[in-house]
C-alpha cells in the first residue's frame, strides 16, 4: 500500500519536474541570448577555436572557484599584473583582432620604459625639487626652479649611480608600486598621483618632434596589440621648439592628422584614428568658451579627423556638466559629444547626475558610465538612443572605483546586451597593454563564466559600430575586421597555447 502511494507521488512530481526543468532551461537560454554576443552563431572553424578558448577559461576560473585565495583579480591590479602573461586565455586574447580603442588619452598611451628612453635624448633639461620639471630647450631655461636647471645627461652622469638615478626617475612615469594599498589609501591619493604624472610628462612630451614620435609609436604599439583604429582624446597642449617657439593648439591637432596619415601610409591594414578634443573640466564658463572656439576651428580645419568634444579630470572635484549646459546645449548641433560621465561611486551627487546631462546633450558615447545601473530612466535612454558605453575596467580598479573586479557594473551591462565597448583609458600609466589585458580581465573576471568567443567578437564589432567613422568607412572597417578575424581563425592552432 505504502509503496503505491509513493509511486503516485513520484509520477506527479516527474511531470511537474519536467516542466520545471524546461522553464529553468528557457530562462537561462533567454538570458544567454540577451548577453553581448549571445545571438551570434559560430562557423565550424570558429567553434573549434572557441572550444580551445573555453577549455582554458574553465580551467582558470574553476581553479579560482576552488581556490578563492588565488583569485588574484579580486585584489589590486598591481598585485597580479605580472601573473597575467602566463595565462593561456590571455595569450589567445592577445592574438584576437580587437577592433578599435575608443577611449584613450594623449599622454597615457605608452609606459614608463618609453618615457625613460625620451629622457636619454639630448637637449632635455631637468629641475629637481618638490616637483620634477622636465623641458627640452637649446639653452638653459630661465623659468623658476627650486634647485637649478641642469641638462639631464649631466645630472645623470653626476649622479655616479645611473641605475639608481634612473630607477628614481622612472617612478615619476608610472602609478605602479609594490604596495598600492599603502600608497593609495583612497581615490584622493590615486588621482593626486595620476594628475601629477600628467603635470610631469606634459612639458617633456609637448616638444613638437617628441609629441609626433610619441603618437606614432603609440599607434604602432596599439596595432601590435591587434587594434586597427583609435579615437584619442587630447587636451591639445601648445607644442614648442627648442628655441622656445610655441604654437597655437590648432597645430597640435594638425600634428595628429599628419602622424595618422603617415602611419596609415606605412601600415595599410590600419584603418586610422580620430581626435576628440578633451580639455580639463576644472574650468569656468569663460574658459569653456575658449575651448569651444578652438574645437570649432579644429572642426573647420580638419573635419575628417575631428570626432568631437569631451571634458576630462576627476569628475568628483571638477565642474559638473550642469554648469556648462547653456553653452554646451547651444553647441550640440555643431559637434558630437563623447562625455566622461558617471565615473563615480557617489550616488546622488552632481557627478552622478553628469549622466543625465550627457544624455540630454546628445552624447554619442559615454565615457565609463560607471554609475549607470543606479539610473533606470537614463539606462532606458541609453538603449533607446543606442549610446555606446566606453568601459575601462583596469582604469576603474586602479583609480579606486572598484576593488573586486567581479563587482564591476560591466557584468550587468554585458548581461543585458547593452551597447558596450571596451577600452583602456591610460594603459601606459599603469603599464598595461593597449587593450589585451582589459579584454582578458573583462572576459575571465567580469563577464559570465559561460561567455565565450562570441562575446569577444561582438565587443570588437561594437568598437567599430560605435566609432565616429562615417558609414562608408565603417563598412570598410568591418570588411577589414572580418578579413583579420578569419585570418586569426584559420591560423589558430590550439597546441600553441
Ligand atoms: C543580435 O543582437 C544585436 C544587439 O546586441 C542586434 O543588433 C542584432 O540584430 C541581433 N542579431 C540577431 C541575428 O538577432
Ligand atoms: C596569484 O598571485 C600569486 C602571487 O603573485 C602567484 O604566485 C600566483 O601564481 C597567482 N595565481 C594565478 C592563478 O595567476
Ligand atoms: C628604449 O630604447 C631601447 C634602445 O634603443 C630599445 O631597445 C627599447 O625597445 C626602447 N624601449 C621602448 C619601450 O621603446
Ligand atoms: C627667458 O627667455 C626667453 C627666451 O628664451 C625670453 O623671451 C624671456 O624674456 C626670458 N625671460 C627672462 C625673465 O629672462
Ligand atoms: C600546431 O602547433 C604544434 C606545436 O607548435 C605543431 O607541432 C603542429 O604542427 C601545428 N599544427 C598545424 C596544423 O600547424
Ligand atoms: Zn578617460
Amino acid at each position: 500500500m505504502r509503496s503505491i502511494v509513493l509511486l503516485f507521488v513520484y509520477t506527479v512530481c516527474a511531470s511537474d519536474l519536467t516542466e520545471y526543468y524546461d522553464k529553468r532551461y528557457k530562462i537561462l537560454l533567454d538570458e544567454a541570448l540577451l548577453t553581448v554576443g549571445g545571438n551570434i552563431s559560430l562557423s565550424d572553424k570558429e567553434t573549434a577555436v572557441n572550444n580551445c578558448l573555453m577549455r582554458h577559461k574553465f580551467n582558470e576560473i574553476d581553479y579560482w572557484l576552488n581556490n578563492p585565495r588565488y583569485f588574484n583579480c579580486s585584489h589590486h591590479y598591481f598585485a597580479y599584473k605580472d601573473n597575467i602573461p602566463s595565462s593561456k586565455v590571455y595569450k589567445i586574447i592577445k592574438n584576437i583582432p580587437k577592433g578599435a580603442a575608443l577611449h584613450v588619452h594623449d599622454m597615457g598611451l605608452l609606459g614608463p620604459d618609453y618615457l625613460m628612453n625620451v629622457t636619454y635624448l639630448e637637449n632635455l633639461y631637468v629641475c629637481f625639487g618638490s616637483n620634477l620639471l622636465l623641458t627640452f630647450a637649446s639653452k638653459k631655461p630661465n623659468t623658476s626652479c627650486e634647485s637649478q636647471w641642469q641638462l639631464m645627461s649631466e645630472a645623470r652622469r653626476a649622479s655616479n649611480n645611473i641605475a639608481k638615478f634612473d630607477a628614481e626617475l622612472k617612478k615619476h612615469f608610472t602609478l605602479v608600486v609594490k604596495n598600492p594599498d599603502e600608497v593609495y589609501p583612497s581615490i584622493k591619493e590615486t588621482w593626486g598621483a595620476f594628475m601629477q604624472y600628467f603635470i610631469t610628462v606634459a612639458p617633456m612630451l609637448s616638444y613638437r618632434p617628441i609629441w609626433e614620435q610619441y603618437f606614432y609609436d603609440a599607434l604602432k604599439k596599439f596595432r601590435e596589440d591587434n587594434i586597427m583604429y583609435i579615437e584619442v582624446r587630447s587636451i591639445l597642449p601648445s607644442l614648442y621648439e627648442l628655441d622656445g617657439t610655441t604654437y597655437d593648439p590648432l597645430i597640435t591637432a594638425r600634428t595628429y592628422k599628419k602622424v595618422i596619415k603617415q602611419f596609415m601610409r606605412e601600415h595599410k591594414d590600419f584603418i586610422g584614428a580620430k581626435l576628440i578634443y578633451a580639455p580639463s573640466r576644472r574650468v569656468n564658463n569663460a574658459k569653456l568658451e575658449d575651448y569651444i572656439l578652438l574645437a570649432r576651428r579644429i572642426k573647420e580645419s580638419m573635419p575628417d579627423t575631428f570626432a568631437g568634444f569631451d571634458l576630462v579630470g576627476q569628475e568628483d572635484i571638477g565642474s559638473p556638466l550642469i554648469e556648462f549646459v547653456p553653452r554646451l546645449l547651444e553647441t550640440s548641433s555643431e559637434m558630437s559629444y563623447f562625455f566622461h560621465a558617471g565615473e563615480t561611486d557617489w550616488y546622488g551627487t552632481l557627478t552622478d547626475e553628469n549622466l543625465v546631462d550627457a544624455i540630454l546633450l546628445g552624447a554619442k558615447r559615454i565615457g565609463h558610465a560607471y554609475a549607470l545601473p543606479k539610473h533606470p530612466v537614463i539606462l532606458n535612454e541609453v538603449i533607446k538612443r543606442d549610446i555606446g558605453l566606453e568601459i575601462n575596467v583596469i582604469s576603474n580598479t586602479v583609480l579606486s572605483l572598484v576593488r573586486d573586479i567581479r563587482n564591476h557594473p560591466l557584468s550587468t551591462f554585458l548581461a543585458q546586451g547593452l551597447p558596450v565597448v571596451l577600452s583602456s583609458d591610460d594603459p601606459g600609466v599603469w603599464e598595461a597593454d593597449p587593450l589585451s589585458e582589459d579584454f582578458y580581465i573583462a572576459f575571465v573576471a567580469v563577464a559570465s563564466r559561460l561567455s565565450d568567443l562570441r562575446m569577444l567578437k561582438q565587443l570588437a564589432l561594437n568598437s567599430i559600430k560605435y566609432s565616429a567613422l562615417d558609414s562608408a568607412s565603417k563598412s570598410r572597417a568591418l570588411r577589414t575586421f572580418h578579413f583579420k578575424w578569419n585570418d586569426f581563425i584559420n591560423n589558430f592552432n590550439c597546441s600553441m597555447y
